[in-house]
This record gives structure tokens, C-alpha cells and sequence, in this order.
């Protein structure tokens, strides 16, 4: 008998066939019972019926518990009002190993610091998969995109010798006889990889010594970076937007049953088509005050700042040409206004705050050694960096998407931390 998995029953109706998993729950009506099951690929209702079920199978049914690893086999059946569309007409079930105390995740609610100090477990439930398998897509049509987009993949390494993103969030681990920090951004060998191959990214976990314990931020959060060479603020805004797009497009694609799992409201998503709305942060500032809030020019925007932005629109929002002082060492400055940074942060919409940031590069060395200086950074360690400035400097853009923040905005999850297998916070390095 073939071994199968729940996805692929359409293609067994009609077999019997074997399943390996576990009892997701137990149910008894009358003189049947079901069981439950998932095998990490689906949901399954079995059936058993005395006669149709080996006498030692239908006796199971008192001695069987949530999460009891079971292998099962019996005919499959189309069944439209069964989870997943499908059922098993039991024939035998075979236990594997019987759960000896109860399994701490029951129907019932549980609070979200509970569940979270049981995320080896929780992982095992429907939503947390669907948000997981969504992660997946996403991760992987990131990929195809920048495969078949010409981009060579260039990863940047996690030890480092010095801040890209500002002294605050470093994290600092003992390096044989002296300190490196864990990278916070892999932008700075990119650079070096788009002038080496014109256009390539990384894809990898980077580190932020955040002490804020808002929904937006992780410890450890995983970022995609593209960096093209002779490539400007615009063009490097409208391969933001086609990224978006594309993964949207995909997850559309490939995810409906788990959107539907996680009742996400598809019309939304389906309206993310390029291009987005491009708008400046002086524009920015005007709609904010616009509409009664008491912003100050000058200041980055916080999250309430960026929900009544992103309710402007009904797609991501780029904001471009920033305050320079307020954005990082190496970004260019605008030839027409040497007090703004070609920088863009993409807003999503519904609240979800920023997901990409990104721009134009400082690409002059002498401006650039002076910027490193004026942000109170040794030049030491930049040293390799400021090469690329030396020897072949060109126009260069790149930005960074935080897979997170984009799997949390696509499955209309609130907090970040459902949308990582094993979140780092301030407070959790446990499971
Ligand atoms: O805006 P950030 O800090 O930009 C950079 O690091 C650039 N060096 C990227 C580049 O140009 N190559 O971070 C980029 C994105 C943010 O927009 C956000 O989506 C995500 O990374 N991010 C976080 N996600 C979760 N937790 C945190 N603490 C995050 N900090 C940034
Ligand atoms: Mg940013």
C-alpha cells in the first residue's frame, strides 16, 4: 500500500492508501468515531466503523489522544463537508507512540506569552502552519525573483567588524582577542558584490539590538538585500515595487487555502499591483498634518505616523528623499538639496509600518569619509569599503525587505513574532 500525504489525496480516491502523522483530535458520534489527523501537509477526517475498521482499531477509540503518533490506512473518499475536502474510511490504525500526560495546546484559548514558550509545539497548529508555508512562498518567490532578474547571490557574512545601521542596535560577541558584532544589515558587502557583478542581494538573518518591545521588532529577523550598480534612486524604487508585486502575485498563487485558513481578506492583497504612489517626506509631512496630526518636521515617522499614512493608500507607499540627519552614514545626498538623502522606506499598507528601506548610495569618497566621521564612526574598519569608491565608483542603489514584516502584512498577522518559527526578542531566546 502506498504512503501518502493529505495534500495529494485528490489523486487517491477511491485507493486505499497509508498515512503517517498524528491525532490532531478524537470525536465520537453514536456508534462511530472520528479521528482527526495531520501529517504536516493537511488535515484528515477518519472514519471508524465497527466491520470496516479492524475489531482492535475500533477499540482504540478511549485510548487515543491529541498528538499520539498514529499510522493509518483505509480507502479514500470525497467528502465536501470534511476538512480539506476529503475523508478516510478506517480500516486500521497502528500506534506509534502513545502521549503519556496531557498535550499542553488544547482547542481551548491560550494566552500569546503561553503559547509562545511552547512554540515547538504551537508550531504543530493549523494557523501557525498556514503563516509558516506562507513564509516559505514568500521566501521563495524572492528567490525566483531575483534569479531570473539577473541578480547573482553574493551572501554577506554575519561577523562583522563594524555598524552599518547605527551604533544603538549592535550586538557585540568576543572574537578571539578582539569584539566583532553580528551584522545588522548585509548592505555594505553588497556593495562590493554590485560592482563585482552589477546586481546581487542576500538573503539572510541579521541582528538588532532592539530594546523596544513593539510588534514590529525582532532581535533577530531575517532580510533580503538587492544592490545594483549604475542604478538610481528611481529605478531602484521601481525594483522595490515589481518585487512586492511579485510576491503578492504569488502568494495569491500558491497560498489561497492558507489565507482562507488564516481569513485573510484576499481583495486587499489583490489590488497590490505596481506601480505604487512615490511620494516625498516633505509631501509626507504635509498629508500627516493635513490630517490633524501634530508632527514636527524633522523627525522620523513612528508607527502611528505610518498607519495614517498607509491608510492614505490602498497600496504600499514609497517615501522618498529623507531629512539627511536622520538616516544613515551612507546614504547620497539630493544634488538639488544637500539637506535631503535619497533614501526610500516602503510603507504597507493596513497599518503594517515599513517593510522596505532603502536608496541611493554616497559614491564620492571624500563626502563619504566625512559622513563616517560626522556619524562618530572609526574609519578603520571601512577601510575595504571606501576601496569601492576608489577604484570604479558608480551610481549604485539597493534596499532591504523585511521577510517578517511582509509575511505578518500578507497573512494579516498583528504581532511579528507568528510569522518567525523561533522568534528573538528583548525577552525570548527560549524555545
Ligand atoms: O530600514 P533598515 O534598517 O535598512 C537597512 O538595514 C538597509 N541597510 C538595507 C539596505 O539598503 N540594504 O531595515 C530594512 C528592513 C526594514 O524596512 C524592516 O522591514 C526590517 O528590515 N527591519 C526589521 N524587521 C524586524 N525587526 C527589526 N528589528 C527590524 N529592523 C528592520
Ligand atoms: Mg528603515
Amino acid at each position: 500500500m502506498e504512503t501518502v500525504n493529505i495534500k495529494d489525496l485528490d489523486q487517491y480516491v477511491g485507493q486505499d492508501v497509508e498515512l503517517k502523522g498524528w491525532v490532531y483530535s478524537i470525536r465520537t458520534i453514536g456508534k462511530i468515531w472520528f479521528v482527526i489527523f495531520r501529517d504536516g501537509t493537511g488535515l484528515l477526517q477518519g472514519v471508524v466503523v465497527k466491520g470496516e475498521a479492524t475489531d482492535e482499531t475500533f477499540s482504540l477509540e478511549q485510548k487515543l489522544h491529541q498528538e499520539d503518533s498514529i499510522i493509518i490506512n483505509g480507502i479514500v473518499r470525497k467528502e465536501p463537508r470534511s476538512v480539506g475536502g476529503y475523508e478516510l474510511g478506517v480500516k486500521e490504525i497502528k500506534v506509534v507512540n502513545h502521549v503519556t500526560e496531557e498535550y499542553p495546546i488544547t482547542p481551548k484559548e491560550h494566552g500569546a506569552d503561553f503559547l509562545m514558550s511552547n512554540r515547538h509545539l504551537w508550531l504543530r497548529s493549523k494557523r501557525q502552519n498556514a503563516i509558516m508555508r506562507v513564509r516559505h512562498q514568500v521566501v521563495k518567490a524572492i528567490r525566483d525573483y531575483f534569479d531570473s532578474n539577473g541578480f547573482t547571490l553574493i551572501d554577506s557574512p554575519i561577523f562583522t567588524g563594524n555598524a552599518v545601521e547605527g551604533t544603538t542596535t549592535l550586538f557585540e560577541v568576543e572574537y578571539f582577542e578582539r569584539s566583532a558584532y553580528l551584522t545588522q544589515s548585509g548592505q555594505l558587502y553588497q556593495e562590493a558584490g554590485a560592482t563585482a557583478f552589477g546586481k546581487t542581494y542576500c538573503f539572510g538573518p541579521t541582528f538588532r539590538a532592539e530594546k523596544s518591545k513593539t510588534r514590529r521588532h525582532l532581535t533577530e529577523f531575517w532580510m533580503v538585500e538587492p544592490e545594483m550598480a549604475y542604478v538610481d534612486l528611481d529605478e531602484n524604487m521601481t525594483w522595490a515595487e515589481n518585487l512586492v508585486g511579485f510576491i503578492i502575485k504569488r502568494v495569491l498563487e500558491y497560498c489561497i487555502t492558507e489565507l482562507a485558513v488564516l481569513e485573510r481578506d484576499t481583495a486587499q492583497l489583490e489590488s497590490i499591483v505596481p506601480p505604487f504612489p512615490r511620494i516625498t517626506y516633505d509631501e509626507a509631512v504635509k498629508l500627516l498634518t493635513d490630517n490633524g496630526s501634530d508632527f514636527e518636521y524633522g523627525n522620523d515617522f513612528g508607527a502611528p505616523d505610518e498607519t495614517l499614512l498607509s491608510e492614505q493608500y490602498d497600496k504600499p507607499l514609497m517615501i522618498h528623499r529623507w531629512p539627511a540627519n536622520i538616516k544613515a552614514f551612507y546614504m547620497k545626498r539630493d544634488e538639488q538639496n544637500n539637506k535631503l538623502a535619497l533614501g526610500v522606506d516602503m510603507i504597507a499598507p493596513e497599518g503594517y509600518g515599513e517593510i522596505i528601506g532603502g536608496g541611493q548610495r554616497e559614491d564620492d569618497i571624500d563626502i563619504l569619509i566625512d559622513r563616517i566621521r560626522h556619524h562618530d564612526l572609526p574609519l578603520e574598519p571601512f577601510k575595504w569599503y571606501l576601496d569601492l569608491r576608489k577604484y570604479g565608483s558608480v551610481p549604485h542603489s539597493g534596499f532591504g525587505l523585511g521577510l517578517e514584516r511582509t509575511v505578518a502584512w500578507i497573512c494579516g498577522t498583528k504581532h511579528i513574532r507568528e510569522t518567525i518559527p523561533f522568534p528573538r526578542t528583548m525577552s525570548r531566546l527560549e524555545p
